[in-house]
């Protein structure tokens, strides 16, 4: 397959256009990363780039001092006419915050949070919806030193008291509430639940944001706004390894894990890719539609583009509330330059009449989180990007930081759906079970053969998983990403999708293995196998298939009340049959075999019972 290469306008005005990069980053490695680590401004600079002696815990820019917060904020504070935040409500409300106002802030909430007690090494638990406040909550505490943890507000308060024992986080940030479709969703009410279960709250601040009624506990929690001082916090000086945020995410056990992040290496991850493949200058303005709460609303919300000194866009609501057009209006509104975005967004946009838009400011999209096919890809680059400019399909995972695969907007040629090549400064290889070398166009892991700056300190508290996840199959020098690719002739790569117990709804990481958990603790319920089935709009769909002593209505719908409690509305499942027996082969249960007799119609041979799945062949689309 040809690719498509990039127009002369876009290519002329590249951050990054020299195709010697990639040659230059492997010839001279450890250059290549701190060039990109000298454009930032650390208090002390680092002794050595990578001490490796106790691998798989790398660790980069080893001895350097720096504070993400100061290199985010108070660099750009001068330009007290230079918009930081372009925030808009679901609701209509817009605010805009310049780099000035940011740092006031930043600095208000920060010595808020010290006379609070919040110190160096705290941890700070964060369980907002995308507003202005998120995001200086999350400086505020770079700012001092405390390590972030941010909860996606859409989680449950059962998920939520999971990270915040998980974390040991002895602070919350949340709000009072917020809107989604239009709906005022009490979150205060979730964190009051969470904090009660969990029990190890000291303090709560509520970012008033939706004025509805709240319950406030006496001596622990605080409104946000009577708490802003005016007095300035200098920035800690904190080590190039001192971790900045823990990023909850699933993997194949049954608890999502803590995917602990540093402060140096990450941040110099960040602010290199966000240059190189997002191609941001400080004129961009970019909107990540990611939600804050996950690792593409930290990295390239917030980190990146304004470690560059841009504006990010942030956006409260659904999307497609009123409508789908939504998207575009913002676009339009604010003139977005560079539209990162995810496969089911851009799905739920492919065929939209865009006629009516002036959306001519878009200089860049990027896509992120989930395979993107091929005829969603041709919308967003013909009709959407005008055929004019560049599409990134960016492959990464939360344990990543950033970016690993992508094109190399003005030099890699774009083939629909391909993720690109390693980007420059990362190895990566697609290797058989056994470590050896697949053929082009044959399917095997993903692996990265090198450390980067961006990849995860630990996984928190759990030393064992974090070997035994990333750094067994293939020893401790072979990242195992947990997908599996192919490459083409060219070196071109696509994804193909997880190998673990993992399936990916929209972009998120869902456990399959976490999901039976919730269900069997429902009593009328002996057995249950969660699969993840193709769906148009969300990548993949959640199925059950359960053994019950009361298989009908009442238990489906305890089904899906208690995966969302537990889990969030996220995981509401798509389709839920009852059946007699799951199909097995030596005992255990085979989900596979469940996945080929629904979508292809199968009976798989090495199943035991081939009884349990025969009629799960019969289901029909309208079942689902
Ligand atoms: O399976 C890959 C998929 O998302 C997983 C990582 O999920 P998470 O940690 O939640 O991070 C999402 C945002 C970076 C990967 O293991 N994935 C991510 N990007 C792509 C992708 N699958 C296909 N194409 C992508 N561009």
């Amino acid at each position: 397959m040809k690719g498509i290469y990039p127009s002369k306008e876009f290519v002329l005005s590249a951050n990054v256009r020299d195709p010697a990069i990639y040659s230059r980053a492997s010839e001279n490695w450890i250059e290549f990363w701190e060039d990109f680590a000298r454009e930032l401004e650390w208090f002390e600079p680092w002794y050595s780039f990578l001490d490796d002696s106790r691998a798989p815990f790398y660790r980069f820019f080893v001895g350097g001092k720096i504070n993400a917060c100061y290199n985010c904020v108070d660099r750009h504070a001068e330009k007290k006419n230079k918009a930081a935040i372009i925030w808009e409500g679901e609701n209509g409300e817009s605010r805009i915050i310049t780099y000035y106002q940011l740092y006031r802030e930043v600095n208000a909430l920060s010595s808020a949070l010290k006379e609070l007690g919040v110190k160096q090494g705290s941890k700070v638990a964060l369980y907002l919806p995308n507003l202005a406040e998120a995001v200086i909550a999350m400086l505020a505490c770079a700012r001092i030193g405390a390590t972030h943890i941010y909860i996606f507000e859409g989680f449950s308060a059962k998920s939520a008291a999971y990270r915040l024992k998980d974390s040991r986080a002895e602070f919350l940030i949340t709000a009072d509430g917020y809107f989604r479709r239009g709906r005022l969703i009490n979150l205060k009410e979730k964190a009051d639940e969470a904090c009660d279960e969990y029990g190890k709250i000291k303090k709560v601040i509520v970012v008033r944001r939706a004025k509805n009624e709240v319950s406030m506990v006496e001596d622990r929690d605080h409104w946000y706004h009577d708490l802003l001082s005016k007095k300035n916090t200098s920035p800690e000086v904190l080590d190039s390894n001192h971790p900045l945020f823990i990023m909850y995410t699933s993997g194949s056990t049954a608890e999502p894990k803590g995917i602990v992040h540093s402060t140096g290496g990450y941040l110099v991850h960040v602010y290199a890719t966000s240059k190189m493949v997002l191609d941001l200058k400080p004129d961009d303005i970019i909107w990540t539609t990611a939600s804050l709460g996950w690792i593409t609303g930290h990295s390239y919300g917030v980190y990146g583009p304004l470690a560059v000194g841009a504006t990010t866009l942030l956006y409260e609501g659904a999307p497609d509330h009123p409508d789908i057009c939504r998207i575009f209006d913002i676009i339009e509104k604010y003139g977005v330059t560079v539209f990162y975005t995810v496969p089911t967004l851009a799905r739920m946009i492919n065929g939209c009449d865009i006629s009516g838009y002036d959306l001519s400011s878009l200089r860049l999209i990027g896509s992120v989180g989930e395979p993107i096919d091929p005829e969603t890809w041709s919308w967003l680059y013909g009709e959407l990007g005008r055929k004019k400019i560049p599409l990134v399909n960016t492959w990464w995972q939360t344990e990543t930081g950033g970016h690993v695969l992508s094109q190399i907007p003005a030099l890699t040629p774009m083939k629909p759906a391909s993720v690109g090549k390693a980007l420059p400064g990362i190895e990566v290889d697609i290797i058989d079970d056994g470590g050896k070398k697949v053929k082009p166009f044959e399917i095997g892991n993903l692996v990265i053969k090198k450390p980067f700056p961006g990849i995860m300190l630990e996984i928190n508290g759990d030393t064992s998983s974090y070997i035994k996840f990333y750094w067994t199959k293939y020893g401790k020098r072979v990242y195992f990403t947990g997908d599996s690719a192919y490459m083409d002739d060219e070196g071109h790569i696509w994804i193909v999708g997880r190998v673990d117990d993992v399936i990916n709804i929209s972009g998120h990481r869902v456990s399959l293995i976490e999901l039976e958990h919730a269900v069997m603790e429902i009593p009328d319920i002996r057995e249950v196998a969660a699969v993840g089935l193709p769906d148009r709009v969300k990548g993949s769909a959640i199925a059950l298939f359960v053994v019950s002593s009361n298989p009908g209505k009442e238990v489906a719908e305890k089904i899906t009340e208690k995966i969302e409690r537990d889990i969030g509305k996220i995981a509401h499942p798509a389709l839920i049959v009852f059946t007699p027996e799951l199909p097995r082969a030596g005992g255990k249960i085979l989900r596979r075999a469940i996945y080929e007799a629904v979508v292809n119609k199968k009976v798989s041979s090495v199943v035991s019972n081939p009884d349990s799945v025969e009629k799960l062949t019969k289901l029909k689309p309208s079942d689902r």
